[in-house]
């Protein structure tokens, strides 16, 4: 009684906690943009560096479990952060909406100076669909679910349902008219992740009757027409196995991708696809904020599609989800595995912008997503309760947001990368502006970061390394932040052939403007009899370094 109540009060009287606004908008909606090789957020006219953390699925769920939470999130010094609206949150009773939670959301965000990124828990969360309100849930004449092997129904809403797709798009929609009648001018939230990890867990596809039908029909003619339109940009592993079958041009699933599992999970990623696309379409019909989609990747154990989410946006189904879902803006991994560097290379393929929206706290990889990768975002999953041995994670985050300017201005142009060292590691080449930098893990004093905080979601715990962001800025002019590394340098191009350090400069940002906190040589770079100079960054601390070098012979 008293949440209807509270819905017709939010629904129909207005009474609600954020006044609603005019459609005055005062700065421009939060969107996407190309520069160079790089894609950027921009935020307030402006490129952004989501420098975030994913709340724990439940924690959003209330303002009341929320408030000891924002001040600590503040103090780990993120800017962004990742909260869950579910569907069963905001539509307890069909059609009718409460936006208390939403509203209060957002403005307790704003309060403590964040922005939000919500994740829209609709159909699927990690592929079943256990966030859809009840009345969904117990009518499934109506929302049918997905049927395995055995004919049992699991608790998945499937995709072959228009009643599905048309009752999740509404409430998706509902959902994005009111973030832009509250948020039209302080545009506190600025992207939107459509469902969560979806795909089908226990198949390698769907086998309801409808699925069954669809599967027997030939590949829809939109999704032939982009494979052929594509043909030489795919990515290669979905290549090959439209290769392995002659490149067939029409025909059933079967005909035109061969038969296996491979088929199926490329038959379900376009359904899934399409399911969020009309979500993702009716949403953004309301307030086109950015929108993405995150995978469970594959994990060692996993021996086909079904032990992982069949269907989700992994790497190799990258090509069907741009077909099947053009209003998807990014197609995002969720890392927990050892591989971080050789996965985001893999999602930065066929020009995807690069976002991390769940992984471990680990101060080497942000490093790595930012400096190499061009990272949109990154944002460790659990924010509110991952352990921060030395607090080096949020150290880290305090110098990226003194550096975000420097950052975003060197994204996509070639004067930006990154090195991660481990104490067995052969130094790592940066190479940048006539320069190689050789990075190595520091030793002794230098070196021994504190331990990585435990995983996350089972994942092998990573040894102890050093990191470094290299931004170059000018001839022979360098910026350099990072923990527990040592760094020499020579020159690679034409000129005196040996190279070294004209001075090092320690220090901060302070409100944009550099601080010096010490001027390093000898002992701190090297040049107390050893052979060479270095660049010494320690391992207790997450330093910045301002560093011109010479030639000699
Ligand atoms: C991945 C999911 O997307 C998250 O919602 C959460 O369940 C984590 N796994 C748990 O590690």
């Amino acid at each position: 009684m008293r949440l209807r109540t509270l819905c017709c009060c939010a629904a129909l009287c207005g009474l609600t906690s954020i006044p609603v606004r005019s459609q005055t908008q005062t700065k421009p909606v939060p969107h996407l943009e190309k520069r160079g090789a790089a894609t950027q957020l921009i935020v307030d006219g402006k490129p952004f560096l989501v420098l975030a953390g994913e709340l724990g699925n439940n924690t959003s769920s209330t303002l009341e479990n929320m408030k000891p939470i924002w001040p600590a999130l503040v103090e780990i010094n993120l800017n962004t952060v990742l909260a869950a609206v579910a569907w069963s949150w905001i539509e307890p009773e069909e059609g009718q909406f409460d936006f208390s939670l939403v509203d209060g959301l957002i403005q307790d965000a704003r309060r403590n100076n964040l922005r939000l990124v919500l994740l829209w828990f609709g159909s699927w969360k990690n592929g079943t669909s256990s966030y859809c309100p009840a009345w969904v849930k117990r009518d499934f004449e109506r929302f049918p679910l997905v049927r395995d092997k055995d004919g049992k129904g699991r608790e998945i809403l499937s995709t072959f349902s228009e009643a599905s797709v048309n009752a999740d798009a509404r409430a998706f929609a509902a959902l994005m008219r009111r973030v832009r009648q509250v948020d039209s001018q302080e545009r506190t939230a600025i992207m939107i992740q459509v469902q969560n990890e979806v795909g089908v867990l226990g198949d390698s596809r769907d086998r309801c009757p409808a699925a069954n039908a669809a599967f027997a029909k030939p590949v829809p003619q939109e999704l032939m027409d982009y494979l052929e339109k594509h043909k030489d940009a795919l990515l290669p592993e979905f290549r090959g196995v439209w290769k392995a079958g002659g490149f067939k041009t029409s025909g059933t699933w079967e005909e035109v991708f061969g038969k296996g599992e491979a088929v199926d999970e490329i038959f379900m990623a376009w359904h899934y696809a399409r399911y969020v696309n009309r979500v993702a379409e009716a949403g953004k019909k309301e307030y086109p904020l950015p929108m993405f989609v995150n995978a469970w990747l594959v994990q060692p154990r996993d021996k086909q599609p079904g032990d992982y989410p069949s269907g989700g946006p992994v790497d190799h189904t990258h090509d069907v989800w741009r077909a099947g879902a053009p209003r998807i803006d990014i197609l995002a991994p969720d890392i927990y595995l050892p591989e971080f560097g050789e996965i985001c290379a893999r999602y930065r393929r066929g020009e995807n912008p690069m976002l991390i929206p769940e992984t471990r706290a680990d101060a080497a990889n942000l490093f790595r997503a930012v400096g190499r990768y061009n990272a949109i975002g990154f944002s460790p999953f659990g924010i509110e309760r991952q352990p921060d041995p030395e607090g080096l994670f949020a150290k880290s985050y305090a110098v990226l947001s003194q550096l975000t300017p420097l950052i975003l201005a060197n994204q996509g142009k070639g004067t930006m990368d990154a090195a991660v060292a481990g104490a067995n590691d052969p130094a790592q080449k940066v190479s940048l502006g006539g320069y190689t930098f050789s990075v190595s893990m520091g030793r002794g004093r230098w070196g021994v970061l504190p331990a990585a905080p435990p995983p996350a979601a089972g994942a092998p715990q990573p040894p102890p390394r050093g990191f470094a962001i290299f931004i170059w800025v000018g001839p022979d002019e360098y910026w350099v932040a990072g923990s527990g590394i040592v760094a020499t340098v020579e020159p690679i191009t034409p000129g005196p052939p040996l190279a070294s350090l004209a001075s090092v400069e320690e220090g901060t940002f302070a409100d944009g403007r550099w601080v010096i906190g010490r001027r390093l040589a000898g002992d701190d770079t090297g040049q107390g009899g050893e052979a060479r100079a270095s660049l010494r960054l320690p391992a207790t601390r997450v330093s910045i370094l301002h560093v011109k070098l010479y030639r000699y012979r």
